[in-house]
This record gives C-alpha cells, structure tokens and sequence, in this order.
C-alpha cells in the first residue's frame, strides 16, 4: 500500500463521485482505490493502450468487489478522449504517457464537470521538472503540463509533493 493510493481514495470518498475518468490502468491497482469513493450508482472508465495488460486486469479489476463499476477501454487514451466528449466526468485522474501530459490537460477540461477534480501523477518527475539543466521529452512535457495548468483561469490549482508531485485541481 502506497501514500498515494490512500490519497486517491481518500479524495474520491471526499467527492462521491459519479463518474471517474483515469487515464492509465496498468494493473487497475489505482482504479480499485479510486472506485472506493464512488457513489451508489457511479462508475469508473480507465483507458490503457497496452491490452496485453488484460490478464491482470481479469485478475484483479474483474474479481473485485468494483468489477461491475469499472469499465476499461484499450487504446491511446488521446485518441479515446475526444470521442468521450458527451460523456463528462466529475474527478479524471491522469496518469498515461507523460509525454502527452500537455494533450491530456487540453481533452479533459472539455469532459471535466464545473467543480470536477483534476488529478495527475508524477507532476515534479522526481524533480526533474525544477532543474533547468534536464530537458528531456518527459520533463519538457510535465513542465508545459504544470504550466497550462497554473496559467489556465479554468482551474484552481496545487501541487501536493507527495512522492514525486500530484496536481490537485478544481475546475471553477
Ligand atoms: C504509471 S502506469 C499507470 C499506473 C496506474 N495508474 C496505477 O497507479 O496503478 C502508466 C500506464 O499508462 C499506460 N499508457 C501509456 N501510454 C498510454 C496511452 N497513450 N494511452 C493510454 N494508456 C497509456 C501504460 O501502458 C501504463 O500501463
């Protein structure tokens, strides 16, 4: 058990959500924690490109006590997102390839509610955001990501340096 899984589910109890977007399941270990929190009737999409994935997600996603609640989609969540845009969603946690962070802020503020939560993981990549010395694709994208997201007069938002950074945002 990680802080940051307490911390996913300790705001998704906080919100009751309806509907939870993640982009990202891997093994659905984030998603269980985060569908602790929904609400009676709610549910939960994930999207992961890598279906190979599948086995472990009949394994632990399918088997769970969540298992009727949580529906994964396989695919480039990039590509998935803008055919979601009837679908909007009151807490979206990212958590895909960093280097479409900047992208992925973009499609979920069109499927955020007003007043949805924003989450997304690994915001400070280990620091490597605050040293201008390191410029890879991953810290180029996470820095442009932090910045939208501070710019962006949609949003209220922090980062909370648990383990390496999650953004916490409100949508105004
Ligand atoms: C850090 S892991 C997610 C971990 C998971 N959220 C958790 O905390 O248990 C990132 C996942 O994103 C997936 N991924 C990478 N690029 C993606 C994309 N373009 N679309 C959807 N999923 C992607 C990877 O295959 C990987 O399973």
């Amino acid at each position: 058990m990680c802080i940051r899984d307490r911390f996913l589910a300790f705001i998704s109890k906080l919100l009751k959500p309806q509907n939870i977007l993640e982009l990202g399941t891997f093994t659905g270990y984030s998603s269980l924690c985060l569908a602790e929190g929904l609400s009676e009737n709610g549910k939960l999409l994930t999207l992961e490109v890598n279906d190979e994935l599948e086995s472990f997600h009949e394994k632990f996603i399918k088997s769970s006590n969540f298992s009727e609640k949580i529906d994964i989609q396989y695919g480039d969540a990039a590509e998935i997102l803008p055919s979601l845009e009837k679908e909007t969603f009151d807490l979206i946690f990212i958590d895909a390839n960093k280097k479409m962070y900047p992208q992925y802020f973009e499609l979920c503020t069109r499927v955020l509610k007003k007043g949805g939560v924003l989450l997304a993981d690994n915001v400070l990549w280990w620091d490597k955001v605050v040293n201008e010395e390191i410029n890879d694709p991953e810290t180029l994208a996470l820095r442009k990501f932090n910045q939208l997201i501070n710019e962006s007069d949609q949003f209220s938002s922090f980062i909370l340096p648990l383990r390496d950074g999650i953004t916490i945002a409100q949508k105004k």
